[in-house]
């Protein structure tokens, strides 16, 4: 009779250790949407349009005319221009910092694009948002 109480014992002490870990705890849940895209952060600065205004104004002027429109025998019209309208901003800034030699096979006017303009102190800050002012007239 001992024996069988036992054994009855350790029948419910088994059920009751089942029970206890046979269901997995809820943490297995999946992990949070990941972080912000790093993409985003690589982007680069975001552009002030009206504080580019002012760049292009002098930086840019010379050759591209007060609204961009270009000047004859200098720099092209970026308003209607097709190419800038394929770019990214990532693209236009990489663009500006490099210019566009006279002898590139890109270039249609036999006229070099200076980079930067021809003003190597130009940040990164600054480049932006010439590109934002540049994609504010773009028709
Ligand atoms: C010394 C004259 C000069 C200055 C200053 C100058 N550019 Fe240019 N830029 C040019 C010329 C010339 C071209 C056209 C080159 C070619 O034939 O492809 C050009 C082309 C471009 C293009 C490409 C247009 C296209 O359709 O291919 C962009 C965009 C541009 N310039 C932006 C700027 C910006 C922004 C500034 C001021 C930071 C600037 N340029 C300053 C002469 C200049």
């Amino acid at each position: 009779m001992k024996k069988l109480s036992l054994i009855a014992l350790l029948v419910v002490a088994v059920m009751l250790a089942a029970c206890g870990g046979g269901e997995p705890e809820p943490t297995a849940t999946p992990a949070p949407a990941a972080a912000a895209p790093v993409q985003e952060v690589a982007a680069g600065p975001v552009g002030d349009a009206a504080n580019g205004g002012k760049i292009f104004a002098t930086a840019c002027v010379a050759c591209h005319g007060p609204e961009g429109k270009g000047v004859t025998g200098l720099g092209k019209d970026l308003t209607t221009s097709e190419w800038v309208g394929e770019q990214t901003d990532a693209q236009l800034v990489e663009f500006i910092k490099v210019g566009r030699d006279a002898t590139h096979p890109l270039n249609t006017t036999g006229v070099a694009m200076p980079p930067k303009g021809g003003n190597p102190a130009m940040s990164e800050q600054e480049i932006a948002d010439i590109v934002a002012f540049v994609r504010s007239i773009h028709q």
